[in-house]
């Protein structure tokens, strides 16, 4: 398989967990490089459902080592919990994860800060996931952050936390919201350090002895291209690189180590959180929603809908370097009679065949459709590119061609089953 980054290329949920679990049967090593647990990584095994929210999918199977690399900011209360998730349903989680040292740790703090900066917004907010990751981020970015190794740190974790708590506690006061109590915090967050301590490690040396050995490693990318903070649609984005280079400063693997950027997008657009959306479409979502789909892993918010958008992930092949694509949800579309799919964006009389980084022009661009049929049968039980409507391939080829990268993968459904190797 080689050394892989796998990324969102469209708003996030684009399938990302389930096309990760599929892949990472080919894999030595799984790695989480961004994010934190604003991610919600959905993936079903015969007929359980597991959501992960920080530790990477390939925890699920056996055999694989799984890093929570330096670029992701950790909430150590939530990781606890998911690993005692996991082992609780009998997954193994001993020896097979490690958390990097330089990881940031997200505070109450932060998820209170997070919370409070949505409410002063108002009608401008972005719509977080509120697990604090914007805050966790800007500490880390002015350089007054606690990463892992100050966690595990009995002696200096508590006079860091002290001062940390006293500053923010101004800062929530300040916001009305009510202040923390130091006590509360240094206990709960103690002990998730004592639990956590043995899986802390230098990731970047232990990955480069998997380079060196030759391990083939899946990099694991949380929410998508229009969510990175540099190449999304600022301020409505999450604080982190989500397109391919963040796999490289968020894991301590360079560029040139890696092979290969696989792109995961749905055969239609999602979006969940406030900010543009040129496709967004009523009709579509009320479809998809009637059908069950379409309703946040992590919080279980209706995801706004569109048809696709070939301007926006051809911008993703861009800034990616996609070379792959899976296309998830292909079962979604199977009752619609004529699909839309966006070629252009019209601004009054302007035209864009690229997206505008201005978001108040991406807001009011009006996108320029074109049509295909509809197949109009199910497709959940397709198991090869010939059992799919031969209107249906046309369609994932006509959206990869406009992607500008090449049809990998189709997904027809949730299970490990229903994925197609085009
Ligand atoms: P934050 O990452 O919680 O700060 O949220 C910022 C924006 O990113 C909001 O629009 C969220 O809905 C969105 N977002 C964050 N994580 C995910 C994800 O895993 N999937 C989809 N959207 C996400
Ligand atoms: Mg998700």
């Amino acid at each position: 398989m080689a050394n892989t980054i796998l990324v969102g290329a469209q708003w996030g949920d684009e399938g990302k967990g389930k096309i990760i679990d599929v892949l990472t049967e080919q894999a030595d090593v799984v790695v989480r490089t961004q994010g934190g647990n604003n991610a919600g990584h959905t993936v079903f095994i015969g007929p359980k459902k597991y959501v992960l929210h920080l530790i990477p999918s390939g925890i699920l199977r056996k055999k694989k080592t799984c890093v929570i690399g330096n670029g992701v900011v950790v909430d150590p209360i939530g990781l606890v919990s998911e690993i005692e998730g996991l082992r609780k349903i009998g997954v193994k989680v001993n020896g097979n994860l490690f958390v990097s040292e330089t990881a940031h740790v997200v505070f109450p703090y932060h998820r209170e800060l997070d919370a409070q900066r949505e409410v002063l917004k108002g009608k401008n907010k972005i719509g977080t996931t509120k697990r604090g990751i914007g805050p966790a981020y800007g500490d880390k970015a002015a350089r007054v952050g606690l990463r892992m190794i100050d966690l595990i740190n009995a002696e200096r974790f508590e006079q860091k936390l002290a001062a940390k708590v006293k500053e923010n506690n101004e800062v929530l006061k300040a916001f009305g919201a009510k202040p923390l109590s130091f006590k509360e915090v240094h206990k709960t967050y103690r002990a998730a350090g004592d639990y956590l301590k043995p899986f802390v490690a230098n990731t970047v040396t232990l990955l480069h002895q998997a380079v060196r050995r030759g391990d083939d490693i899946l990099f694991e990318g949380a929410q998508g291209t229009f969510l990175d903070i540099d190449h999304g649609t600022y301020p409505y984005v999450t604080s982190s690189n989500t397109t391919s280079g963040g796999a490289c400063t968020g894991s301590g693997v360079a560029p040139n180590r890696m092979d290969r950027v696989v792109g995961v997008l749905k055969a239609y657009t999602t979006r969940v959180g406030e900010g543009p959306l040129p496709t967004e479409n009523a009709e579509v979502a009320d479809m998809l929603h009637a059908m069950g789909r379409e309703f946040g892993a992590t919080t279980g918010r209706a995801r706004r809908c569109g048809w696709f958008d070939s301007v926006a992930t051809r911008h993703a092949t861009m800034v990616n370097g996609i070379d792959d694509l899976a296309v998830t949800n292909i079962d979604g579309l199977d009752t619609v009679e004529t699909i839309k799919v966006c070629i252009g964006y019209r601004d009054g009389k302007k035209k864009y065949d690229y997206m505008p980084n201005d978001v108040e022009v991406l807001g009011r661009c009006e996108p320029v459709y074109a049509e295909f049929p509809g197949w109009r049968t199910p497709t959940d039980k397709a198991r090869s590119w010939k059992q799919l409507p031969p209107k249906c391939r046309e369609y994932l080829k006509a959206i990869a061609e406009l992607t500008e990268a090449k049809l990998f993968i189709a997904s027809v459904g949730p299970a490990r089953e229903q994925t197609i190797f085009v």
